[in-house]
């Protein structure tokens, strides 16, 4: 079945003659459970994409599909409450929240929507980024490889549908990383998330169930079998 699904996206940012055509034309398909990796150059539109995808930022042209929901007929308060309910993020510069330490942090998107945080998942997550020592850290007093892990702890926290992530390993060690995938891959199938990650390594992509290979704003390589 059919996860997500984007039609004719594209994304201009800017005004002649500075004008940036971040994504043109981008249709693609996601299946319910698939682990999806995105690789291209830098500035080749992945962030763009991912945040198109999350309905982070509303496109110039094109549609985006979530359940069969259209993202962006969605008014911005009916969206940031779609978003919450079935969407986990892990962003490139973590978005870690100052003065909340990490254990708040983790659990803020469950709190935000009132729902009731499942302690036993929500430790083994912990416990399997190698966080439990870090509970009462504020962000500031992180490495940047332990703030990217609490910013997936955060993202698997809540067991959202489906998972954004932008380079989530791309300030860990190779071992962490694998750890890192191995865990997205099994709460994945555990929760039936779908997973969609950029990520520059050719490594980790081979550890997805397909790649896109995005050039220029356009999907350039398919997604193979
Ligand atoms: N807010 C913005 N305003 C203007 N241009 C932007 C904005 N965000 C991105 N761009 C431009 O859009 C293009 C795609 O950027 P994007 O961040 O999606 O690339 P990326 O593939 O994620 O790169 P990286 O691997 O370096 O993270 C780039 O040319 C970038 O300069
Ligand atoms: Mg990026």
């Amino acid at each position: 079945m059919t996860l997500l699904r984007t039609v004719d996206l594209t994304k201009i940012y800017g005004r002649e003659p500075n004008l940036v055509k971040a994504l043109d034309g981008v249709t693609m398909e996601v299946r319910e459970g698939q682990f999806v990796a995105i690789v291209g150059s830098s500035g080749s539109g992945k962030s763009t994409l991912l945040h198109m995808l999350g309905g982070l930022d509303r496109p110039t042209g094109g549609q985006v599909f979530i359940g069969g929901k259209s993202l962006f007929e969605m008014n911005d308060d009916e969206l940031t409450v779609f978003r919450r309910r079935k969407i986990g993020f892990v962003f490139q510069q973590y978005n870690l929240v100052p003065i909340l330490n990490v254990y708040e942090n983790i659990v803020l998107p469950i709190e935000l929507d009132g729902n009731a945080i499942d302690r036993e998942f929500v430790e083994h997550v912990v416990r399997t980024l190698g966080l439990a020592q870090k509970l009462n850290s504020l962000p500031g007093e992180l490495s940047g490889g332990q703030q990217q892990r609490v910013a997936i702890a955060r993202a698997l926290a809540a067991k959202p549908a489906i998972i954004l992530a932008d380079e989530p390993t791309g300030n860990l060690d190779s071992r962490t990383s694998q750890e890192v995938i191995g865990l997205l891959k099994v709460t994945s199938r555990q929760f039936n998330q779908t997973i969609v990650m950029i990520t520059h390594s050719e490594e980790i992509a081979q550890l997805a169930d397909a790649v896109v290979r995005i050039g220029d704003g356009k999907i350039v390589g398919g997604m193979r079998p």
